[in-house]
């Protein structure tokens, strides 16, 4: 509380928006990144689905599940620019990910290749292939900072061998939030006839999306971080020829229907078995209402919040006085800036904790492998303002001369 007497000059009021969400109005939420967050009205649509299915479970499931999953199905596929044939709703990224890695089959000798810069979760994924299998992972070392998209593509082709059957690729890079210039990796990694499976949690909602365009054979991705659904909805996007290769990590009724109107893909990731399923149809509601906050639609929400990232980076750059790690070009939403010296032989949840403990601040505050040893990650959502940052900027110069700095 004394310090936030101290910070009496910065107007922390909410901003409108931000009365959309039920975000606690006292903290300064500078992390959509990590969860995303549901607005009001979504989880409303959501609770309205959850009383429909309570009243007749029934009713629910052998009527009413299946053409409400397949319309929320289409809308999704839409706004990722796919086939619907093409894609399947799965629970979050991670499950999209270990569906395709465990679906494929590998032998002693084959090369899975993945970054430096690839989320933990995903990577005990590869790991627990590779030790089952005898492939190796192969790790593309990415320079950080950096200065251009092309390091990155130089770092993973450089790695390619002859026994590379997979390269594991993120869309946007959790710790270090860079766009990684897919079209151009999976083209030349396809030219040396390597399937890409792209993480792309982040993507959906901060980056336009045509799926096909990428040319990823698969690809999954969050609708509960920058779609802003309900928790639990993701998808898989797969090539139509590699469909029959994958398979859900749960198998159900779908493996053995006698359907003939959809793929057995389709029907096998449509049911991994009884589950709420409403965060999935909720998808359209959440694409249409983040659609309507701004006159441009979600054009001008992705540039809007595009902008708010670059200005934060660079109020905390000149604040911190550090560079910042790559061009503008690179970020999207959220952008990962050093932390001083002063600070780094510091653990990052102890730096995490005191600033949410004594300024109400949250935000995402990661390890990395070189120097820098500390990144912090922002987020910029329409519910952010600028001032929020500027906030931050002085609470970590706080920190910072606390520590001697
Ligand atoms: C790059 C990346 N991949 C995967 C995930 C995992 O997402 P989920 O927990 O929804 O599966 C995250 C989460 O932040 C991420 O940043």
């Amino acid at each position: 509380m004394k310090d936030k007497e101290n910070f009496s000059d910065f107007n922390l009021q909410p901003s409108s928006f931000k009365n959309l969400w039920s975000l606690d109005p006292k903290v300064t939420f500078l992390n959509h990144g990590s969860f995303g967050a549901c607005p009001i009205p979504v989880l409303s649509f959501q609770q309205q689905l959850r009383s429909q299915l309570e009243q007749e479970p029934l009713r629910f499931f052998t009527r009413e599940w299946e053409p409400l999953l397949d319309a929320a199905k289409s809308k999704l596929a839409a706004f990722v620019g796919a086939d619907v044939e093409d894609l399947v709703f799965v629970p979050n990224a991670t499950t999209g990910v270990n569906a395709v890695l465990r679906s494929l089959i590998f032998h002693p000798g084959d090369e899975i290749l993945t970054t430096n810069h690839e989320y933990n979760a995903c990577r005990n994924a590869l790991d627990f292939i590779a030790s089952r299998t005898g492939a190796q992972v192969i790790v593309a070392e990415i320079p950080f900072p950096l200065d251009s998209p092309q390091q990155i593509v130089e770092a993973v082709i450089e790695r390619v061998s002859p026994q590379t059957r997979l390269a594991l690729l993120d869309h946007i890079s959790s710790q270090t939030a860079l766009i990684f210039p897919l079209q151009q990796l999976v083209q030349q990694l396809q030219a040396r006839g390597v399937e890409t499976l792209v993480d792309g949690a982040h993507a959906p909602g901060m980056l336009p999306l045509n799926l096909p365009e990428i040319g990823a054979t698969y690809y999954t991705g969050n609708c509960h971080k920058w779609l802003c659904a309900p928790k639990g909805a993701a998808f898989l996007y797969v090539q139509r020829d590699k469909q029959p290769e994958i398979r859900p990590l749960t198998i159900s009724h779908g493996a053995n229907s006698p359907r003939t109107d959809k793929s057995r893909f389709q029907l096998e990731f449509d049911w991994m078995g009884t589950d709420d399923p409403t965060a999935y149809m909720c998808v359209p509601e959440a694409i249409a209402f983040l659609g309507s906050l701004l006159p441009g639609g979600w054009d001008e929400l992705r540039q809007r919040n595009h902008q708010l990232a670059l200005q934060a980076r660079q109020l905390l750059c000149e604040t911190l006085e550090v560079l910042p790690p790559c061009p503008e070009e690179m970020i999207g939403s959220m952008a990962v800036l050093p932390i001083p010296n002063a600070l780094s032989n510091r653990n990052f949840l102890a730096i995490r904790d005191e600033l949410f403990d004594r300024f109400n601040i949250q935000v995402q505050i990661v390890p990395w492998q070189e120097t820098p040893k500390l990144l912090v990650r922002i987020s910029a959502q329409i519910y952010n303002r600028i001032e929020e940052y500027k906030y931050l900027g002085k609470a970590l110069k706080e920190l910072i001369a606390e520590s001697g700095g």
